[in-house]
């Protein structure tokens, strides 16, 4: 082993966490008492600090890109074909394209086309429903870890952050997140599955807490990674806003759809929600026809989003099998990428993987050390197994 950390003795103390989650449904109540990664609540301080990032003229010759969570084999032909075809009517506004979308998108998630707003993907949405609930400060209630741009942004504008860590077997802690409400909560988000976990809280406690607590204040449901889930995104909880639950769900184009570089996603949530963020800014005008042309046919193209799905499943267990056999006792994943702890600061093993040419994320999650690799093809995983082979063993 390279580093000076004994292997023997951290993957010792690594195997408690990740036996844990592999027990899968034995978790005691005492085990489940105890945060996933150890952290006090309601710290106010990040317990999760990416601490070391690739720098960006550096990813573009990497052999395995395995560091944002993109579809490698998008985006469906059928969508090329279409963003190629719409280019001719990029002399006009999107307004034609868009409408269109909000239709398709209003059937499929069986809500009214008042209910659905489009954007330059779901980044957009998280940043301007932060400025439109946070903008006179309040606080933003969070799973610790989770993904941080909404609380990024309201915390820029003013408004604080409470953080409730993960529970054991890493699925929000719904109790913990409603008992933290007070009268200047504007938002809670959920990120579910979670990023950088992969996780999942279970679909029925998630609606039970969102029926809860949205009389109080909205909630917000990222569901960036849902359709990767084996049973293709049925565990939504966007059937709550056509019963008048205050819930806000997000969607994005750049993960199933492998359209990160085209910039789609779209938000379904009450109409005075959309409202709310329509008054301040409009989110279509960060859209091209040509993307939204493209994500209408990839809507259509079932098959290549099943393809995605069953590749990525295929290539996430190969990915982890190699990772406890290398005896990194990877936490398992529902999305397409997988965390996992690592005997070594971050940054070391970052740039060890830079010099195979892999590029993965590196984590420091509560003084912790963890790798977080995207889920690639299996001639990019196979790269990524063999290097990191190489530089722990
Ligand atoms: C949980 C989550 N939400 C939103 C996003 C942003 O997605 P988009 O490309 O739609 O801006 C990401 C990107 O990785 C993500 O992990």
């Amino acid at each position: 082993m390279k580093s000076n950390v004994n292997r023997r003795t951290w993957l010792k103390q690594s195997a408690f966490a990740a036996s844990s989650v592999m027990a899968g449904m034995a978790f005691s109540n005492e085990l489940l008492a105890k945060p996933a990664f150890g952290m006090k609540p309601l710290s106010g301080k990040p317990s999760l600090l990416e601490n070391y990032f690739i720098p960006l003229q550096d990813r573009a010759s990497l052999k395995a890109r395995l560091l944002a969570n993109e579809n490698p084999w998008g985006p469906s032909k059928k969508a090329v074909a279409a963003i190629a075809e719409s280019a001719s009517k990029g002399n006009r506004y999107v307004y034609n394209s868009s409408m269109k979308m909000v239709e398709v998108l209003a059937t499929k998630e069986g809500v009214a086309k008042d209910n659905i707003l489009l954007a330059a993907g779901s980044t957009d949405l998280l940043e301007k429903t932060a400025f439109a609930l946070c903008m006179k400060g309040g606080n933003v209630i969070s799973a610790d870890p989770s993904y941080m741009s909404l609380v990024k942004t309201a915390k820029a504008i003013g408004a604080t952050w409470k953080n409730i860590p993960l529970k054991a077997d890493y699925s929000h802690d719904l109790d913990a997140m409603e008992k933290a409400i007070d009268a200047e909560t504007k938002l809670i988000y959920v990120c579910n599955p979670n990023n950088p976990t992969g996780t999942i809280t279970p679909i029925a406690d998630l609606k039970a807490f969102c029926k809860r607590v949205s009389s109080k204040c909205p909630v917000f449901v990222d569901e960036a990674y849902l359709e990767l889930m084996d049973d293709g995104g049925l565990q939504t909880t966007a059937g709550l806003i056509t019963e008048g639950h205050d819930i806000i769900v997000c969607r994005t184009f750049s993960k199933i759809h492998g359209m990160a570089g085209l910039r789609v996603g779209y938000m379904i949530a009450k109409p005075e929600r959309i409202k709310t963020i329509t008054q301040l800014v409009r989110t279509e005008m960060g859209m091209s026809v040509t993307s939204i042309e493209g994500a209408l046919a990839s809507l259509s193209d079932v098959e290549f989003q099943t393809f995605t799905r069953t590749n990525n499943k295929i290539n996430r267990d190969y990915t982890f099998e190699e990772l406890k056999k290398a005896g990194l006792n990877p936490i398992p994943s529902y999305t397409n990428f997988i965390l996992f702890p690592i005997p070594m600061p971050t940054k070391e093993l970052l740039s060890k993987m830079m010099e195979k040419s892999v590029g993965i994320r590196g984590f420091e999650i509560n003084g912790k050390q963890y790798g977080r690799v995207s889920i690639g093809t299996m001639d990019e995983m196979k790269l990524f197994a063999t290097s990191l082979n190489s530089i722990i063993s």
